[in-house]
C-alpha cells in the first residue's frame, strides 16, 4: 500500500483531536483512502508546552517549513492569515495537497490560493473551515452540483449560538456564556472574531462563492455582531413568539447577491429557532429542489476534526489513484449588491415620549421614507439603565435598507423619540 505523509501544522483544540483520530483510526482511514496515512510531524508555536497525552511528543517541532516540504499532504490548523498563508502556498509549490480550517485566510486570499493549487495541480480542501462537523462545502460544491442556488442562510458561528443560547435558557451574563464558550474550544484564539460576527461573516463569503459560483471576500459581507444584544431584548423576543439568532444571508435576487451577518428574530416554529448550543445549521433553498436543511456541531476539537479528516480521506485518494478535489468556479460573477441596495424587514424599539399624537409622529416618518409597517405594539414602561420610557416595537414590511437608514435618521433627530434602543433583521419561516 502506497504511504502517504501527512505533515499536520497546529496542535490546539482541532490539532490534536485530530492527531489522535489519525492514532487511533489509522487502519480505517487506510482502508477508505486506499493510503497508509503516516503522520510525519507536528508543527507548533512551543514544541515544549505541555500536549494532551494522544499525542505523541516526539513528532512536535517548531520548523514548520522543513515539515511542509517533505510532505504528500499538509493539515493547516494554525489559523490566522499569517503564517498560515506562506505555508500553505509553500505546501503547494512543493506539490503537497492542503486541507485547512481557517475560514478567515479563505475568506481573504481565497482566489490566491485556489489558483496556486490548480496550477500545482493539487487539492485544497476546506470542509471544517464552515460550520464545523456539518459537510456543508461538499453538499454545495458537489451534492447540488444540479442545481441552481437562490438563498443560503444559516447559523454558522457556534460561539454565538452558544452564547444566546446560555443567555435565554440558563439566564448566564453575556460574559459568562462567552467565558464558557472559550473553556469549551469553541471560540477563535481571538473571540472578537466570533462575537462581532466576523467568523460569521468568512464562513457566509465562503458560502456564497460556492453557491452563487461568484467570487465574494469578507468585505463584501455587511456584519454585525452580537454585542448589543441584551437579556432583555432576548425575553421580549421570547414574548413575542420569536428567538435572535446570528444568522449568516447570502441571497441570490434580481440586480445580484445579498451578503449579510447579523442578529435576527426568527419565529419559535422557524427551522433554525431549535438549534442550540454550539450547534449550527445551514438552510438552503435550490430552485428544483426547494429547502434543504444541514444540521450538526459547528465548533469543538473532535466535530471538526471529522471534517477535516473527510478532507485528508479524499486527498490521499487522490495521491494513490489520481484526479483532483473540485476546482474553483466562478463562471456566475454576480455583482454584489451594496447594503443599502438590500432588502429586508426589519423590528425597531423605539423609546419614545408618552404623549397624545406620537403614533401619528413615528408612523409619518416610516411613510415619508416609503417603509411600510406591519405591526406596532406599545409596552410601559421598563425600569432600566434608561430609566422610565414608553416602548414601541414596530416591524416593517419588506424594506430597502436605505430607506431604513434614512427613516432611523430622521427618528433619531425627532424631538418625540429619546432613543432608537435597536433595529434588528427580522426573518419569516
Ligand atoms: P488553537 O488556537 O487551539 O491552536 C492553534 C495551534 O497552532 C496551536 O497548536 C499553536 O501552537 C499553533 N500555532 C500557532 N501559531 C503558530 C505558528 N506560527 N507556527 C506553528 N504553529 C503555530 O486553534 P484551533 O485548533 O481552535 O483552530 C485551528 C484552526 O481551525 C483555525 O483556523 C480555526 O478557525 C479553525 N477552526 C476551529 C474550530 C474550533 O472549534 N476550534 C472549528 C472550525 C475551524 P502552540 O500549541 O504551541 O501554541
Ligand atoms: N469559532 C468558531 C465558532 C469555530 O464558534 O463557530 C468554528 O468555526
Amino acid at each position: 500500500m502506497k504511504e502517504v505523509k501527512v505533515a499536520l501544522l497546529g496542535c490546539g483544540t482541532v490539532g490534536t483531536q485530530v492527531a489522535r483520530l489519525l492514532g487511533e483510526q489509522a487502519e480505517e482511514f487506510a482502508a477508505r483512502s486506499g493510503a497508509k496515512l503516516s503522520l510525519v510531524g507536528i508543527a507548533v508555536r512551543d514544541a515544549s508546552a505541555p500536549r494532551d497525552p494522544a499525542i505523541d511528543t516526539a513528532l512536535l517541532t517548531e520548523d514548520a517549513e522543513s515539515l511542509v516540504d517533505d510532505a504528500d499532504i499538509v493539515i493547516e490548523l494554525i489559523g490566522g492569515i499569517e503564517p498560515a498563508r506562506a505555508h500553505i502556498l509553500r505546501a503547494f509549490a512543493a506539490g503537497a495537497s492542503v486541507v485547512t480550517g481557517n475560514k478567515a485566510l479563505l475568506a481573504a486570499h481565497g482566489p490566491e490560493l485556489y489558483e496556486a493549487a490548480a496550477e500545482a495541480d493539487v487539492d485544497l480542501y476546506y470542509e471544517a473551515a464552515v460550520a464545523g462537523a456539518i459537510p456543508v462545502v461538499y453538499g454545495l460544491r458537489e451534492s447540488l452540483a444540479g442545481d441552481r442556488i437562490t438563498q443560503v442562510l444559516g447559523i454558522v458561528n457556534g460561539t454565538t449560538n452558544y452564547i444566546l443560547d446560555e443567555m435565554t435558557v440558563a439566564g448566564l451574563s453575556f460574559d459568562e456564556a462567552l467565558a464558557q464558550a472559550q473553556e469549551l474550544g469553541y471560540a477563535e484564539a481571538d473571540p472578537t472574531a466570533d462575537v462581532d460576527g466576523l467568523d460569521a461573516a468568512a464562513k457566509c463569503a465562503i458560502l456564497a462563492s460556492l453557491a452563487f459560483h461568484t467570487r465574494v471576500a469578507l468585505d463584501d459581507v455587511h456584519v454585525h455582531g452580537i454585542r448589543e444584544i441584551a437579556a432583555e431584548d432576548i425575553k421580549a423576543a421570547a414574548a413575542s413568539g420569536h428567538v435572535i439568532k446570528l444568522l449568516a444571508n447570502a441571497r441570490r435576487r434580481e440586480g445580484g447577491i445579498e451578503l449579510s451577518v447579523g442578529p435576527t428574530l426568527i419565529p419559535v416554529d422557524h427551522p433554525l429557532a431549535t438549534v442550540h448550543g454550539s450547534f449550527n445549521a445551514v438552510v438552503i433553498e435550490a430552485e428544483a429542489a426547494d429547502r434543504l436543511m444541514f444540521y450538526g456541531r459547528g465548533a469543538g476539537g473532535a466535530p471538526t476534526a471529522s471534517a477535516v479528516l473527510s478532507d485528508v480521506v479524499a486527498a490521499a485518494a487522490h495521491k494513490v489513484s489520481g484526479g483532483h478535489a473540485p476546482r474553483e468556479l466562478i463562471y456566475g460573477a454576480l455583482p454584489i449588491l451594496p447594503p443599502a441596495e438590500t432588502i429586508a424587514r426589519f423590528q425597531l424599539e423605539l423609546a419614545v415620549e408618552d404623549k397624545i399624537g406620537v403614533l401619528t409622529e413615528v408612523s409619518g416618518v416610516f411613510a415619508k421614507h416609503g417603509v411600510s409597517i406591519s405591526a406596532v405594539a406599545q409596552n410601559y414602561v421598563r425600569s432600566d439603565k434608561r430609566g422610565e420610557t414608553c416602548r414601541l416595537t414596530v416591524t416593517t414590511h419588506e424594506a430597502l435598507r436605505r430607506d431604513l437608514e434614512a427613516t432611523l435618521a430622521e427618528l433619531e433627530a425627532s424631538s418625540f423619540v429619546a432613543e432608537v434602543v435597536h433595529v434588528i433583521r427580522v426573518e419569516e419561516n
